[in-house]
């Protein structure tokens, strides 16, 4: 008989969106009558379609699969270079210098941030913030790893420091966060990284709302801040950046520099372990979408998925004015497509979830997902369209 990873005994019956998922097709199918009128602003995924040179670029790729001159079979199983080179080059536009050769081409943020768990020992303590995405806090317990949690709370505007005493081998920071919306400033991510180099331990940083930022200074890497090199992985992705979502494209940046003593005093590195891993469990992320992913990361493709994130924050601005027209503080919505606000009527979120559902037919996601510091707090997306962003604020302000 397999003994199997009773580690699973510990992680929640199923994943946060995967249990939204479950109940809005529950209050669906046990209300056909108002089916229709649901309106979707939970999960973070994109309702516009791909830009003009993601779609002319994949048209492209396409065709070239079709000539045995310039068919692709296997490719290198850490991304091909003019795609890594993309990646890099839309770094340096953004005023951070990284070298391609650390650059990792995958599939998604969640399978990469998941992953590199694997390069960890079971005895590490990690530290995550709470609320936090629960991608997290799932793979590492999955792994049976010891965590640790910092809050984030109205007090410190959601965006925990680093606690001298606390001595964490692995940190989670994601900013613009998710769920809460809220950005670390350049200080505040330097305190982090000093915080990191001092204690010895690795930062994994998910830059997955980058993109997002509106407000000038505010670092889009981490490796804008002195030293992040020594100290921390970045992961970011396509997904909401150029609506992705469907399409799978993701990078990770593994820093030459990171490299730690083992046990025995052999020095490893961080980015030769997680090369390994990659070509023992990876075989690339597709050809055409690597093709496009680099179109859509040049200078003209980016101005386009401008546009796309521009339509997004004018969405989240209509939700801010309702939350503010009804005296509900909230934060995020502007470096971010997330506003995370205090559920109404002092309710715990599930409750407010279902009651949003059944009263307005609006599907958010309850802040408890996301840990207990979201007891009584809600996430809505600025994902959807502007008619039913508009009209799920009418619904919220008819009910309130
Ligand atoms: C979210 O809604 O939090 C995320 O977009 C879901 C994901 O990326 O897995």
């Amino acid at each position: 008989m397999p003994r199997l990873n009773e580690n699973y005994l510990n992680v929640q019956d199923s994943y946060l969106f995967a249990e939204i998922a479950r109940r809005v097709k529950s209050y669906e199918e046990g209300h056909p009558d108002k089916a229709g009128d649901v309106i979707r602003l939970g999960i973070g995924d994109v309702t516009r379609p791909l830009t003009k040179t993601a779609l002319d670029s994949l048209h492209e790729a396409v065709d070239m699969q079709a000539d045995s001159g310039t068919f692709k079979g296997y490719g290198p199983e850490q991304g091909y270079g003019f795609a890594r080179e993309a990646v890099a080059d839309y770094y340096r536009r953004n005023g951070v210098t990284v070298d391609a050769d650390d650059v990792f081409i995958s599939d998604g943020a969640k399978s990469d941030t998941g992953n590199i768990t694997e390069l960890f020992a079971k005895d590490n303590v990690i530290l995550v913030p709470d609320p936090v995405y629960p991608v997290y806090v799932d793979t590492n317990t999955m792994d049976g790893k010891q965590i640790i949690y910092m809050n984030g709370t109205e007090d410190n505007d959601f965006l925990p420091m680093p606690d001298p005493s606390v001595k964490a081998d692995i940190i989670y920071l994601c900013s613009p966060n998710n769920p809460t919306g809220a950005c670390y400033n350049k200080e505040q991510l330097q305190a982090w990284v000093d915080y990191a180099l001092k204690n010895e331990a690795v930062i994994l940083f998910d830059s997955a709302y980058e993109a997002f930022i509106s407000e000038p200074g505010l670092p889009r890497s981490i490796y804008a801040v002195k030293g992040a090199k020594k100290c921390a992985v970045e992961f970011c992705s396509l997904s909401k950046t150029a609506g992705f979502t469907g399409t799978r494209f993701s990078y990770t940046v593994v820093p030459k520099e990171l490299v730690f003593t083992a046990s025995d005093g052999q020095r490893m590195s961080l980015r030769d372990m997680w090369n390994r891993r990659q070509s023992t469990k990876f075989n690339g992320t597709p050809y055409i979408i690597q093709y496009a992913a680099a179109a859509v990361l040049s200078e003209d493709g980016m101005k386009e998925c401008m546009e796309n994130i521009s339509y997004y924050m004018e969405n989240a601005r209509m939700i801010a004015e309702t939350l503010r027209r009804k005296g509900i503080s909230f934060t995020g919505g502007v470096n971010s497509p997330y506003i995370w606000f205090k559920c109404p009527k002092d309710m715990e979120s599930w409750e407010f979830f279902d009651y949003l559902l059944e009263k307005a037919q609006v599907v958010g996601t309850p802040g408890a997902g996301f840990g207990v510091n979201g007891k009584n707090h809600f996430r809505l997306t600025s994902f959807g369209t502007h008619e039913k962003t508009k009209e799920a604020m009418e619904r919220f302000e008819k009910l309130f």
